[in-house]
């Protein structure tokens, strides 16, 4: 039996060896992180793969680049590219606003990603590690032991009760001091923030990451978006600091969804093969969501192994197809399609109509996996208008999902939240 995992994942990629295509976008890292100043903010789609590059920006920044030697970008690495240490958050939706950000960093205790493990502090034990296997990978600092007495690290760097913008201040500090420059010997600090759009109030966000930022301190914040107002609210005073770094992840092109699936018969050692047809299909049904090829890569394996053949044919994957129409692979899709159609038979030709409507606009890229409502309503035919009307707005309520959002700058246009929900639907019998 083959693991599935070796060759697939639904996991963020965080080795360089996994990660495929993105070329224009692993150039843009390259310029961005050997910049002295400025901030990289990541936008794009939910599952496009954003946090994935977020990650070979951290692997960069530890002056392991052999993802863009791999890409063949050699020529493009500095000859002293700028090293960092590192820190990488993941924001969640209980962080209200800026301080109870700054509060989150400042009390993390993740022992390779968290900002706290860098303070410096007698009381706990780091040391150096690697955070992939490679022979000249970039090393970092790693927590082995956070002592007996707890964290001291007041010691170092002053806690100013009651003002956390301060406290967080003093702790950049004292790790840019003790350990970027003393300890490691590094170019600068890099806080790397994921899901950034999450935070609820995000008032003088913008400034305070002005404010902080220097050529010693540099953020990255990566967020599903269209553009930079989706993930700093006051990003008038942050553009000029954003002139390198802003980077648009879209959907990949065929031929890097394709690339995955031969990245995965690599990774495989060729135990498992899948044909040009399949291949074909699998990158025909993702339309550039690197999510949804893993996914439906990861499948066909599991599907191959029951049939204890090694090379995913026709057969196996027409097995698959019937499997998701029927609502028996991937559980997270089928449990937030249930969501969606509740028990209204209308609902579900409703949402089936949407995700089947053909995308004429893509014309203009920003429409893609977008829905326009009038054309729903040509393509209703059948269905009552009355039930169109009553049936849309609860795709629209988060206890259904929500599945749709309006794109607020036009009306009547509404967009899926997860696009590879859409794709899902697509697959699914009605
Ligand atoms: N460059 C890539 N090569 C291969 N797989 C990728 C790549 N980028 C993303 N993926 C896959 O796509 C899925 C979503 O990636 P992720 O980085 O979590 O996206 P996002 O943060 O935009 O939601 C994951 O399963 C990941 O394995
Ligand atoms: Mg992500």
């Amino acid at each position: 039996m083959i693991n599935s995992e070796i060759g697939f994942t639904s996991e963020v990629i965080k080795d360089p060896k996994r990660f495929v295509g993105r070329n224009t976008l692993i150039e843009d890292c390259i310029n961005a992180l050997n910049a002295p100043h400025g901030l990289i903010a990541i936008y794009g789609k939910r599952g496009v793969g954003k946090s994935s590059l977020l990650r070979q920006i951290q692997q960069m920044a530890l002056g392991d680049y052999i993802l863009a030697k791999n890409s063949g970008l050699s020529h493009l690495i500095p000859s002293r590219p700028r090293k960092y240490l590192t820190v990488y958050y993941q924001c969640d939706s209980i962080i209200e606003d800026a301080s109870s950000l700054l509060t989150r960093l400042c009390n993390d205790q993740h022992e390779e990603d968290g900002l706290l493990r860098l303070v410096p502090d007698d009381g706990k034990n780091i040391i150096e590690f690697t955070r992939s296997k490679e022979v000249h990978a970039g090393a970092d600092l790693k927590v082995v032991n956070w002592g007996a007495k707890g964290i001291e690290s007041t010691k170092y760097a002053k806690v100013v009760p009651e003002d956390i913008v301060q406290t967080f201040r003093n702790f950049l500090n004292a790790i840019v001091t003790h350990q970027v420059k003393k300890r490691m010997k590094r170019d600068g600090l890099l806080i790397l923030l994921d899901e950034f759009d999450i935070i609820q109030n995000k008032a003088g966000i913008g400034s305070l990451i002005k404010s902080l930022s220097s050529s010693d301190i540099k953020f990255g914040i990566c967020g599903i978006g269209r553009d930079i107002t989706s993930l700093v609210k006051d990003h008038g005073s942050i553009e000029r600091l954003l002139e390198q770094g802003s980077l648009f992840v879209k959907t990949m092109p065929p031929a890097e969804a394709y690339g995955i699936l031969n990245k995965a018969e690599e990774l495989f050692d060729d135990k498992m093969r899948f044909s040009d047809e399949v291949k074909n299909q699998i990158v025909r049904f993702s339309e550039g969501y690197p999510y949804f090829v893993q996914m439906l890569g990861k499948e066909c394996v599991i599907e191959a192994n029951r049939a204890k053949e090694k090379k995913v044919s026709d057969s196996i994957f027409d097995k698959v197809l019937e499997k998701i129409k029927c609502g028996r692979c991937f559980p997270n899709l089928e449990s937030a399609y249930q969501r969606a159609i509740g028990n209204s038979e209308d609902r579900q030709f409703l949402l089936h109509l949407l995700a089947d409507q053909e995308e004429e606009e893509t014309l203009f890229n920003e429409d893609v996996g977008r829905v326009f409502l009038k054309k729903v309503r040509r393509d209703a035919e059948g269905f009552d208008i009355k039930n169109l009307d009553q049936n849309l707005p609860r795709l629209l309520e988060s206890r259904h999902g929500p599945v749709l959002a309006k794109v607020t700058e036009k009306p009547g246009v509404y967009e899926f939240k997860n696009p590879v929900f859409r794709l899902y639907v697509r697959l699914r019998r009605f």
